[in-house]
């Protein structure tokens, strides 16, 4: 039986929510990764340090061993230097999403004009606080990223010592950028290293496979698998698993996000695994982050094996990714 065995997986881009959903998906992820980069766009987004810190609590409440790191993030706003340092020691980064582009996101940038922003920026990079970005503009939605490059570019070049992560980047046009800028940096999810706009909207539709940024189209899909697979060492796994109650899914008006968690080292290793390269997975899933980020994981070993392994239809009325079909690769065991 072929295994494979992965060291402090992290996830760099994780939805945990809060309340009972927090308590339902959050050792999901606790059970198989050593961290995870937690977003903080809830209703109200995580804007302060008692927020902060009281929703890491609640985190570490809802695991069961406190052998995962919650690495916080803060919600974007345009702050002064002393707020920053007050919360400096309580976060990781610092995301940005442009106003009411995606679920809990109406707070956020409403125009990049980056005078307004450079006290902000300049602070962050001085105090080297990384910018995690939501990279998509309101324009035509399979152009919204591609049209976000100029505004990348515009704070890669203005902030240049700045560590700047493209979040769940989905196209080509991402993907070049990050040999343009020396501060770029990249998340890549699992489920956009498989689907295409074909798998969500191309058949019968697919609201489980729906989420922000829309996958896009095949020659995207082998911009990002060239990038991942070879781990570049300027991308890093982030699942953006996003889950939503069942009903917010399946319903008229389809909430935006792809549940992935419980499903995706299980899926990596098929896709790694698929096209031979098994052996990058632990940089694009671990050693990538740790560097960039400079963060030490607690130490988890997490051996996974090639047999078939049914998704559950669904984890406490959340429906994951490939509910109830085969996936190649299982979690064989964890120490
Ligand atoms: C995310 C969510 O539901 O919070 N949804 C999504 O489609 N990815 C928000 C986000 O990361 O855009
Ligand atoms: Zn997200």
């Amino acid at each position: 039986m072929k295994t494979h065995t992965l060291l402090m997986p992290l996830d760099m881009h994780l939805h945990l929510r809060d309340g009972i959903m927090l308590e339902n998906v959050a050792p999901l992820s606790a059970y198989s990764l050593s961290g995870a980069l937690v977003m903080p766009n809830l209703v109200p987004p995580v804007s302060n340090v008692a927020e902060v810190v009281a929703y890491k609590e609640r985190i570490m409440a809802a695991v069961p061993n406190d052998n995962f790191e919650p690495y916080m993030t803060l919600f974007y706003k345009n702050y002064d230097k002393a707020f920053l340092e007050s919360v400096a020691d309580e976060i990781t980064s610092i995301k940005l999403y442009p106003a009411g582009i995606t679920t809990n996101s109406e707070g956020g940038v409403s125009s990049f004009d980056i005078e307004e922003m450079r006290p902000t920026l300049q602070t962050m990079s001085d105090m080297e606080i990384p910018l995690c970005v939501h990279g998509e503009t309101d324009g035509f939605v399979m152009d919204r990223e591609t049209e976000f490059m100029s505004i990348y570019e515009l704070l890669a070049t203005n902030f240049p010592k700045l560590k700047i992560i493209m979040e769940h980047i989905t196209t080509k046009a991402a993907v070049d950028m990050l040999d343009k800028f020396d501060n770029l940096y990249a998340t890549i999810t699992v489920h956009h290293l498989i689907l295409t706009l074909d798998d969500v909207v191309g058949g019968m539709m697919q609201p489980h496979l729906f989420c922000k940024p829309i996958a896009k189209r095949p020659e995207d899909l082998d911009a990002l698998l060239s990038v991942a697979l070879e781990a570049h060492p300027k991308v890093m796994f982030g699942s953006d698993s996003a889950p939503h109650p069942q009903h917010a899914k399946e319903s008229c008006g389809c909430a935006a996000g792809v549940f992935t968690a419980p499903i995706a080292l299980q899926l990596l290793c098929e896709v790694f695994d698929q096209f031979g390269k098994l052996e990058n997975l632990q940089d694009f899933v671990s050693d990538n982050a740790q560097r960039i980020y400079g963060i030490c994981p607690e130490f988890k070993e997490v051996t996974l094996e090639e047999r078939p392994f049914v998704v559950p239809a669904n984890y406490s009325g959340v429906v994951p990714m490939y509910a109830g079909e085969t996936l190649a690769w299982a979690i064989e065991s964890i120490d």
